[in-house]
């Protein structure tokens, strides 16, 4: 394994996704933890594709290797696309309770009927600082759900069904997911790209 990638976030599900899928093709995954680097540039970006190469671009300075950022959130059709990019933000005001979060937008839908919702990812790869970013994005489309459903998966998983798998996310388990995910599917264009880079 000669190739080393540094992914911006210390998240271990996240490391462990990303672990999965590069290995095999001969990346060596380093966290900043690994590098004993501390990197949280402050996401003011107007788009996913902005946070995510904010991110990439912090730790590039920081470790001089390649590195691959991304930034994702959840989207309610019907709240135009609410909570999106402040996703994390949104679950703040609920003291990072997301049960709360979720019925706290169940509750803003209010009688609107479309509970369409998705998840969106957006990776950017970074070759190196002065590069040009590359990005790789995925969406994960469903509904969003009345109530909590499961304790599987993170976030707004228990208040997601997909009628792709025809399950309540918060019953998938993490495999299942990351076939269908919108962080799969970007991680897979990315793999495409990398494996044959
Ligand atoms: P991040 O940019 O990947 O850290 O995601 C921002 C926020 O979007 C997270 O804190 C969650 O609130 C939400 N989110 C992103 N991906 C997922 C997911 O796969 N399941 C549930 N919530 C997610």
């Amino acid at each position: 394994m000669n190739k080393e990638i540094v992914i911006a976030t210390n998240n271990r599900g996240k490391q462990k996704e990303y672990l999965e899928m590069l290995n095999p093709i001969g990346y060596m995954v380093l966290t900043p933890r690994d590098l004993c680097v501390e990197s949280n540039p402050e996401e003011n970006g107007k788009n996913y594709r902005e946070n995510s190469y904010i991110k990439a671009l912090a730790l590039s300075k920081l470790v001089h290797r390649p590195v691959i950022a991304d930034d994702s959130g959840f989207e309610v059709e019907g709240l135009d696309g609410f909570p999106g990019l402040y996703s994390s933000r949104f679950a703040d005001e609920y003291g990072g309770d997301y049960h709360k979060a979720g019925l706290a937008l169940n509750e803003k839908l209010g009688d609107n009927p479309n509970r369409n919702a998705k998840f969106h990812c957006c990776i950017c790869l970074l070759e190196k600082e002065d590069a040009k970013p590359l990005y790789f994005e995925g969406d994960f489309k469903g509904t969003l759900l009345p109530s909590w459903s499961g304790d599987h998966g993170f976030g707004y998983d228990p208040f997601f069904h997909s009628e792709e798998l025809n399950l309540d996310m918060g019953l998938a388990s993490d495999e299942i997911k990351n076939k269908v995910s919108h962080r799969g599917k970007a991680l897979q264009k990315l793999l495409v790209y990398l494996a044959i880079k």
